[in-house]
């Protein structure tokens, strides 16, 4: 294997432009000398993933990933080392240098991926010979696709769909006698896990074998149906359908049956057509119904809706059975494409059909019709859940389903909308709903009031979600959304109140004293302030987060009920502070009549911390 000249990867690296990079992949947007975007490794509503390209590395706080643009493309491409570097200097016009005296002209370190996508193309045109010789098992194999199934033959080449014989060694066979190496066929996915060094013992034995392919096309593994030839498992009778196993290419929450195709096909003017199988989806595809897929046998995921959206459809329409399982798999899909912040439609089929079964017995028009009689998630949940004549328990079931999606969306002006519909759909005032999911938002958020102990004396940030805001937070975030604020605060908050233990409170502390020193700042001014990654992450936390919509405490309420907790929190430590010097004289500290008078005076101006008022705001920045 060729080695790479010494140096090399440091030059690449130097080569990179980390924000060129990381910006095909995530919306930037410039923070100081660095970039911030919302993670590309986790969901989240705030961006916490910080790019320094002078640095030349990425840190993500939401998932702990952080490293270079090599690590970056290996994580996004799924990538391994040296085909990460590969797909750089490609990308970066920088040409691979090798060492003297290792050849060049093979490809660098050829990586188990690679081998393993054309091992699976490989097994794919050895299934599809197999289902072309002559021979009774083949013969079962064709009878199925063209007669039970009613498929042709240009729809099996066109898929290369194709025939694992019932002979569980035969594919061994063939692979070994293709020289493949025994550390490919383990990481296959193809092969039970070997008791004997001779036994390579296929998987997929007398079935009808469909390839699965990843987004670029290219085949990461199978599906087979069973067939009459299929022998049983023993006692147990062999599943209807074998799916690979998890492999370094195939990992079935990433992938949807038929997204390559459908992805060729679809703009923002058409929709997905989501169906439950891969045979379904063949049909659909060959049927005309081009941007339909289907989830990897199993329920569909987050990350999974995910990648629908990333091709940015009009909606999608889900076409489930009409049975129950199908009906009850449809309702879990609601929330799941509400926090992707996609449309969906659900189109009810008739109990016991499938896409597939309705287009071969009544044609494309039925299925249209059916498509365009798909209901928006609203109505399709309400009429899943409220009777004839809905109780008021039954709507409020209703709204129960929907709060948390809705609380998990990104887009106000959608989540808007669709509070309107839920209203109508109930038949009561948008304000009721609307009232009643702001008190669902309140009462997730645990308010700092509410608290009873100081906050952990632990150095470390709790992730945002996680975290119990503390009065500094609050203040700080007050501030970010109302930089008028800042002069008051400055004159009335003592350093001393902040607890620099909580990041906020550092944050806050330079940002006021800076005020005091030198009179108000903007937005951008407070940022070249921070210092620290945890810092900026804090500050850019709170800068995004949204002001809570139809809440009526105004930024500068919110700010003076901050100021009295701080001053509460520092008067009950001063209070303590006295008492205890009270309790234990000492020459060293004021007279016991000094004490009491200084005890005195924080007991009366307890309840009536200082607080701003309107006309003391700085004048806009
Ligand atoms: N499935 C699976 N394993 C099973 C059964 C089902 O992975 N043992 C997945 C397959 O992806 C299948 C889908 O669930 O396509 C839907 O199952 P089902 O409705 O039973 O199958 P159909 O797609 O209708 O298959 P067929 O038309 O071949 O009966
Ligand atoms: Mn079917």
């Amino acid at each position: 294997m060729p080695r790479l000249a010494d140096g090399f990867v440091a030059e690449l690296k130097d080569r990179i432009d980390l924000h060129d990079l990381i910006s095909r992949y995530v919306q930037l947007k410039k923070s100081g000398s660095s970039w911030v975007g919302l993670s590309p490794f986790n969901k989240e509503k705030t961006p916490s993933f910080y790019v320094h390209p002078i640095k030349g590395f990425f840190n993500c706080f939401s998932s702990g990933e952080k490293g270079d643009g090599i690590t970056f493309v290996q994580k996004m491409e799924n990538l391994d080392f040296y085909e990460a570097i590969e797909y750089l200097s490609r990308e970066f016009s920088f040409p691979l240098r090798f060492q003297e005296g290792t050849s060049s002209s093979q490809p660098l370190g050829q990586s188990i991926r690679k081998e393993l996508f054309t091992l699976q193309e490989t097994v794919k045109d050895w299934f599809s010979e197999q289902m072309k010789t002559e021979g009774v098992e083949s013969e079962v194999a064709r009878k199925y696709w063209l007669e039970e199934r009613s498929f042709s033959r240009n729809i099996a080449s066109d898929f290369g769909v194709g025939y694992a014989p019932t002979d569980r060694f035969a594919l061994g066979r063939f692979l070994k006698s293709k020289a493949v190496p025994e550390k490919l066929l383990v990481k296959s996915g193809l092969f039970y896990e070997r008791k004997n060094q001779a036994d390579w013992v296929s998987i997929f034995c007398g079935r009808l074998m469909i390839p699965i392919r990843e987004k670029l096309g290219r085949i990461c593994g199978f599906t087979g149906r069973k067939l009459s030839v299929t022998p049983e498992w023993g006692e147990k009778k062999a599943p209807k359908y074998v799916n690979s196993p998890e492999t370094p290419i195939f990992h079935k929450g990433q992938l949807l049956f038929n997204l390559d195709l459908a992805n060729k096909e679809i703009n923002e003017n058409k929709d997905f057509l989501l169906v439950e199988g891969q045979l379904d989806s063949i049909r659909c595809y060959t049927e005309g119904f081009k941007t339909t897929v289907a989830p990897q046998g199993t329920a569909f995921k987050d990350t999974q809706a995910e990648l629908l959206r990333k091709s940015n459809p009009r909606r999608v329409v889900c076409l489930l059975d009409g049975d129950q399982a199908g009906q009850k798999a449809a309702l879990s899909y609601v929330p799941i494409f509400l926090k992707a912040g996609l449309d969906a439609r659900f189109a009810t089929l008739p109990v016991g059909s499938d896409p597939d079964q309705l287009l071969v017995n009544h044609g494309k028009e039925t299925l249209q019709k059916i498509i365009e009689q798909g209901e928006p998630m609203v109505t399709y949940v309400c009429g899943k859940i409220l009777s004839n004549k809905p109780t008021p328990q039954e709507k409020r079931k209703v709204t129960d389903f929907f709060f948390p999606p809705f609380s998990e969306m990104e887009s106000l002006v959608i989540r808007d909308s669709y509070l309107n519909d839920l209203a109508e759909a109930l038949n009561v005032p948008p304000q009721a709903v609307k009232s009643d999911f702001q008190k669902f938002i309140r009462n997730r958020k645990p308010a700092y009031q509410e608290r009873s102990s100081t906050p952990s004396t632990q150095n470390v940030e709790p992730k945002p979600t996680e975290r119990l805001t503390t009065a500094e937070d609050d203040l700080l975030y007050c501030l970010l959304h109302d930089v008028r604020l800042g002069s008051s605060l400055a004159q009335i908050i003592d350093p001393s109140w902040l607890d620099t233990k909580v990041t906020a409170g550092r944050i806050l502390g330079k940002i006021l004293a800076e005020i005091l020193a030198d009179g108000p700042l903007d937005g951008n001014e407070m940022e070249e302030l921070l210092e620290s990654d945890d810092e900026r992450f804090i500050f850019q936390n709170l800068l995004f987060q949204e002001t809570e919509e139809g809440n009526d405490t105004s930024v500068m309420e919110t700010a003076n009920h901050c100021i009295s907790a701080l001053f509460a929190k520092s008067s009950r430590k001063a209070e303590k502070k006295l008492l205890s010097y009270l309790n234990h004289p000492n020459l060293e500290n004021p007279s016991t009549t000094e004490l009491r008078s200084q005890l005195k005076l924080i007991r009366n101006s307890r309840n009536s911390p200082p607080q701003i008022t309107e006309n003391e705001l700085d004048p806009k920045l």
